[in-house]
């Protein structure tokens, strides 16, 4: 079960500077209903990720049962898109230590960072790991970097044996990985062309480390298919989770000045659901002046962080809260407490998790900040799967309301681009000439 509570977005509650009054969203009906039908006739191109949840996962299941036969370490390489969702997944399910089951362990490479590379390296033996190489494009420079160096120190530590530990996850026609794995013969998984990273997660993408670590990968695509059912069936806004939570935020950023998107989950697990979702929105959205910046917060963490500035700095954000009823652990608080303490007694940690929810809602509210509740009733397979469609679905609706193409990311190839100069990589030379120009460096306090 998956509950939207939009009441504290309303004006009735919060007032028509910073709330929204009904009649705004009837103002959308036209164009969300335009919307809504142009969605359904892009199922094959843009909205390809909608027609994942009915994939047969079959030889993914099959794959992952022999790796976990024959490794004690699975390595996923890969950024952005290619990391953020195999994290997301398997925190939110097997929780923070979900690397002492009985599954391989799980580590994702995604930085270049050498400390954290080494660190990885440490944790793990060679000879027990299977390296999943993860990039669409299939020539990321970070992805690569990390790659060449794994492959490398594979051929020579088990010169007969390398290719057993590589799996590559790549478009199934393009990009410099895919032609180096038909060439060497390595295993390859195909990631739909028509899916681009972020919106990768349900693919071969997030669903094989998923699989390894003993999570039940049919259940998170059967809670995408209840959402895509639900979704696809009705563009009245209300009805629509992925429509509401998009029009909600679209109203309160081009309406209500409310250029900030904050995740405010009281459920530890769902921190990097946290990171997973700031790429999909900011990465998707941010384009031709339009966009809301997400930010991350956690409660009750944020509660000593962050708050303060959410009720009385400017008047910029919408929040989203998340609660999940249902807890697997949760400890008592002993009734025998200092005089000082003693209105903490009998109560759990999970009651009080929650009840500081409500004490930041009602705070916030009180402080006209719009803030939306999605309740959760079990952290589970099935609800993820349902969050996640939603979310991916309510971006790709946001950016058509923005009338931007929420598919690609124009203006991260240019920090590559310098990158690549730098580098000496042939056919940047034109960019390492523009960096020198760029890269003035006048203004400096030095200690
Ligand atoms: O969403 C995206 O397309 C990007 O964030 C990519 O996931 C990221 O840049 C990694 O790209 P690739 O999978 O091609 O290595």
């Amino acid at each position: 079960m998956i509950k939207i509570d939009y009441t504290n977005v309303m004006a009735k509650v919060i007032g028509e500077k910073d709330g929204i009054i009904p009649q705004e969203f009837d103002e959308y009906n036209h164009i969300v209903h335009e919307i809504h039908e142009k969605i359904l006739k892009e199922k094959d191109t843009h909205f390809y990720f909608t027609k994942l949840p009915y994939q047969d996962t079959q030889d993914i299941k099959t794959l992952a049962k022999e790796i976990r036969e024959n490794f004690d370490y699975f390595v996923v390489i890969g950024i952005g898109g290619s990391a953020l969702g195999n994290q997301m997944i398997q925190e939110a399910i097997n929780g923070f230590n979900y690397n002492n089951f009985e599954f391989p362990k799980l580590y994702i490479l995604d930085n270049v960072d050498p400390e954290k590379f080494g660190n990885i390296l440490d944790l793990i033996d060679i000879r027990k790991t299977i390296f999943n190489v993860i990039t669409k494009s299939g020539s990321t420079v970070e992805t690569m970097a990390n790659f060449a160096i794994i492959y490398t120190t594979l051929k020579e530590l088990l010169p007969d044996t390398y290719k057993n530990h590589l799996i590559f996850t790549t478009d199934p026609e393009k990009g410099f990985l895919r032609k180096f794995g038909q060439l060497e013969g390595i295993k390859t998984l195909d990631i739909p062309p028509a899916v681009g990273g972020r919106f990768s997660v349900l693919t071969s993408v997030g669903l094989l480390s998923a699989a390894v670590c003993g999570i039940d990968i049919d259940a998170l695509l059967e809670g995408a298919k209840k959402a895509d059912k639900i979704c696809s069936k009705t563009s009245i806004v209300i009805e629509n989770p992925a429509y509401l939570i998009g029009l909600i935020h679209y109203i309160a950023a081009e309406k209500k000045g409310k250029s900030i998107s904050v995740m405010m989950p009281y459920f530890e697990r769902l921190s990097s659901f946290v990171d997973w979702y700031r790429q999909l929105w900011a990465e998707s959205l941010g384009k031709q002046g339009y966009g809301q910046t997400p930010v991350k917060a956690i409660g009750t963490i944020d509660q000593h962080s962050q708050i303060q500035l959410f009720r009385e700095g400017p008047k910029d954000k919408i929040v989203t809260f998340i609660q999940v009823e249902k807890s697997l652990r949760d400890f008592k608080i002993p009734s025998d407490l200092p005089p000082e303490i003693s209105y903490l007694s009998g109560y759990t940690l999970k009651e009080i998790l929650d009840m500081e929810l409500l004490g930041t809602r009602a705070a916030l509210t009180k402080s006209k900040v719009p803030n939306l509740t999605i309740t959760i009733d079990e952290l589970n397979p099935y609800n993820l799967g349902m969050l996640i469609y939603i979310y991916e679905l309510a971006t790709g609706f946001t950016g058509y309301l923005y009338k931007i193409n929420p598919f690609d990311q124009p203006a991260v190839e240019e920090g590559k681009n310098f990158a690549y100069g730098l580098m000496g990589r042939k056919g940047y030379e034109e960019k390492l000439r523009e960096f020198k120009e760029l890269n003035r460096q006048e203004f400096i306090l030095e200690l």
